[in-house]
């Protein structure tokens, strides 16, 4: 899509994910070297083993990450026997994937585009995932429905997004959560950080679960992940303490009806 017909906030986040880049190398290369049984998920890197968020055997599926950044988490499904694609925003973000691609000799599509609105035809993928890609980056009244139809009958989504209680607890992104609600829960939709160009969403429980079950979905899990004793984050909107206590991350499991 010519980029001056791309909606504000991806035009905006492309720029900003484009100068980012650089900063999700390291990330993306221990990443890539995880082997299968041993991925990690998050900030607090929780073993995959322990949440079985990929399905065991994925041999000739075929599967979508929407917002892949390095695309690390396609290399775990290719590595799981899926046919994967990756489509991000920022074409930096995917000049490192490729380069990774190339390193480890796994190949699939990667695709530079917006993920509310995915240049395959319906029900092409049979599992759609986003690890804080599109699932915090775009708009869950587009990109939802984007995956709802990318997906066939019974296929499933997974999505990790930062909770719903940190986006109301946090400052910024660069300070720490605190104890108090500082915005309201009514009407959480498009948050803007004021030292950033960027734009990034977040819905509450209610929404979400009214976006999934009005775009096909039928949900099936919602799980929170806590840091283990002794976890540490390299992120400063969230402290181990506060996450030890209240949801900082969570995992939205939805099966297409
Ligand atoms: C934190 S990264 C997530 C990827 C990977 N899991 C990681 O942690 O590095 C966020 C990614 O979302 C991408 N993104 C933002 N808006 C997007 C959109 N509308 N469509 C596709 N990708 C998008 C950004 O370009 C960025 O690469």
């Amino acid at each position: 899509m010519p980029e001056e017909v791309l909606p504000d906030h991806v035009r905006r986040n492309r720029a900003q994910w484009d100068e980012w880049a650089a900063e999700y190398i390291p990330n993306g290369e221990r990443s890539w070297r995880l082997s299968r049984g041993d991925e990690k998920w998050g900030i607090w890197d929780i073993p995959e083993a322990e949440l079985h968020l990929l399905p065991d055997d994925l041999t000739g599926k075929d599967a979508i990450e929407l917002g892949c950044g390095t695309a690390y988490v396609s290399a775990w499904l290719a590595r799981r026997g899926a046919r994967p694609v990756g489509i991000d925003n920022s074409e930096q973000q995917l000049a490192t994937a490729r380069r990774l691609q190339a390193e480890h000799g796994i190949e699939f599509p990667l695709i530079h585009g917006n993920a509310e609105r995915v240049p395959y035809p319906d029900a092409s993928f049979d599992f759609a995932i986003s690890e804080y890609g599109a699932s915090i980056w775009a708009d869950p009244y587009a990109w939802i429905p984007e995956a709802s139809r990318l997906l066939r009958p019974r296929g499933r989504l997974v999505f990790l997004i930062n909770a719903t209680l940190l986006m109301l607890c946090m400052p910024d992104a660069e300070r720490a959560a605190t104890n108090e609600l500082l915005r309201p829960l009514r009407g959480l939709h498009r948050l803007e950080w004021s030292d950033e160009d960027s734009v990034n969403f977040a819905l509450g429980y209610g929404d979400w679960i009214r976006v999934l079950t009005g775009s096909g979905f039928v949900v099936e899990n919602l799980i929170e992940l806590w840091p283990k004793e002794g976890a540490t984050t390299d992120f400063p909107f969230v402290t181990p303490e506060w996450a030890a206590q209240w949801p900082s991350e969570e995992v939205w499991i939805a099966r297409k009806g």
